[in-house]
């Protein structure tokens, strides 16, 4: 209570939320798998009080978890269950500053969702490429703090790489502001590559310069039946070089993920296509030529004629288009509605994709009776979800004691394939183990050294990426 009416005097009575239920979002994570406490909910709408927050709970030793649009797979938004902690929810800092044609940048609040950078952007006849599933809901606080992926990576990169600037309010309140749209900068240490991809351990970024591209008029969209993985990986190379590397998604989605998006998501419309075990779906764009549809056309013969390929759909309308990405976006969705499952967010280099999916397979088919695999995702990225679900009539309990041994044979066996255990979906409380497990003794010593400079009382999201 005391703590309460001292950051309402601070930040204003608006600002401060502590009612059971107001404040009961910010306490679990979008799958349900974490449930914390906090002594109050701060939801301010200026960097000059992010700021002041911070350095009165630095003064006090109060830990502060960052809040975004709460879509993390791996509880990195979720308060302790101490209820010591401040939730810090960015939402209402959600202005786009500005729109910068003419330098390719936008700046834009950490609490505004994607989509409304990218509808920015497209106001201004730009691009803002970064795509994802919950896009909707998701905020671009959260996409820099966690160094989002997402469908257009092959070609446009992560946040890292679409981020020229960032403003970030540090542990004893300091505010590091580079907003400009600079290409390059090479004074010192690189703060705004330490701060993304630190989940809010070392600092809350409150507004970030993305980087625009020009706006992609004609697209290529189409919906692949493919004989195997592997025929994946050579389609992969083959569209790369046909298309002047103008590729700028790859998906892979096996049959069990379609027929689970077309039994759940009633608005999904099924290709009309030969009954296959893969499918890809792939998409060109180009800004400037709409040469594109015949390039791709003619890339899917060859793809064809060398059995790359077995049956294609390309999208005739935006319509058509938009339903072949519903698909591939609903995939998280019918799973969830499937029912329970075990998740992994693997990378490897590309070309060893079908060799992760034959052993990987192997594995969980032989450790988890009571479920079964759908492996789909970031194919052009090597980066896969190789998730697991429960089958209907299987044992719960029986299903979730596998969770353990499945996780540690995969992980290892991305390890032996010089992978990531972790590809976009970060560390959070769920995976702070695996990183002990896996990182080098050198790297872990240089984390804990960064997060004892930057944060020396341990007050910025503690929990979270290093224990
Ligand atoms: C996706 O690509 O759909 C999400 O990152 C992942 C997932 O649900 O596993
Ligand atoms: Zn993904």
């Amino acid at each position: 209570v005391e703590i309460a009416a001292r950051l309402r005097e601070l930040l204003g009575p608006d600002a401060v939320l502590t009612e059971a239920d107001v404040i009961a979002p910010y306490l679990t994570d979008y799958r349900g798998n974490y449930r914390g406490a906090a002594a109050a909910v701060v939801q301010p709408d200026q960097t000059a009080s992010v700021s002041k927050l911070l350095a009165w709970c630095n003064e006090h030793r109060i830990p502060v978890v960052p809040h975004g649009g709460n879509t993390s797979y791996c509880g990195g938004a979720t308060p302790s269950e101490d209820g010591k902690s401040i939730v810090l929810s960015l939402h209402k800092l959600n202005r786009i500053r500005q729109v910068d044609s003419a330098n390719f940048a936008i700046v834009a609040e950490a609490g505004c969702t994607l989509a409304t950078v990218q509808t920015a952007a497209t106001e201004a006849a730009r691009f803002f490429p970064l795509s994802l599933g919950s896009e909707g809901s998701c905020q671009i606080g959260g996409n820099l703090a966690t160094n989002a992926g997402g469908t257009a990576v092959l070609r446009y990169g992560m946040m890292r790489d679409l981020t020229l600037g960032i403003e970030a309010v540090l542990a004893d309140g300091a505010v590091y502001s580079q907003l400009a749209p600079l290409r390059k900068d090479n004074t010192g240490y690189d703060l705004k590559n330490l701060l993304i991809g630190s989940e809010g351990t070392l600092g809350v970024i409150t507004a970030a310069c993305l980087r625009l591209f020009p706006a992609p008029r004609h697209i290529a969209t189409a919906w692949l039946a493919l004989p195997s993985p592997a025929a994946a990986i050579a389609l992969l190379a083959l569209l790369r070089e046909a298309s002047a590397d103008r590729l700028s998604s790859c998906e892979l989605v096996p049959r069990v993920a379609l027929e689970l998006v077309c039994t759940h998501i009633s608005q999904a419309r099924e290709p009309q296509l030969a009954p296959s075990p893969w499918y890809a779906l792939v998409e060109l764009s180009d800004s400037h030529s709409d040469a594109i549809q015949g390039t791709l056309t003619n890339a899917l013969a060859t793809a064809m004629q060398q059995g790359l390929v077995t049956d294609v759909v390309i999208a005739q309308s935006v319509a058509q288009r938009d339903n072949l990405w519903l698909i591939r976006e609903s995939v998280p969705e019918a799973q969830r509605r499937a029912g329970a499952s075990l998740k992994h967010d693997l990378a490897v280099p590309v070309a060893r994709i079908p060799e992760l999916l034959a052993r990987g397979t192997a594995l969980a088919e032989q450790l988890v009776p009571e479920g079964f695999v759908i492996a789909y995702g970031h194919v052009g990225d090597g980066n896969l979800h190789f998730n697991v679900n429960q089958r209907q009539d299987a044992d719960a309990e029986e299903f979730k004691a596998c969770e353990a041994p499945l996780k540690r044979v995969l992980h290892d066996l991305v390890a032996e394939l010089q992978g990531s255990f972790s590809a976009e979906h970060g560390i959070g409380q769920l995976k702070l183990g695996e990183l002990e497990r896996y990182a080098s003794a050198a790297k872990l010593q240089a984390m804990r050294q960064i997060k004892q400079a930057l944060d020396p009382n341990g007050i910025l999201n503690p929990g979270k990426v290093l224990r």
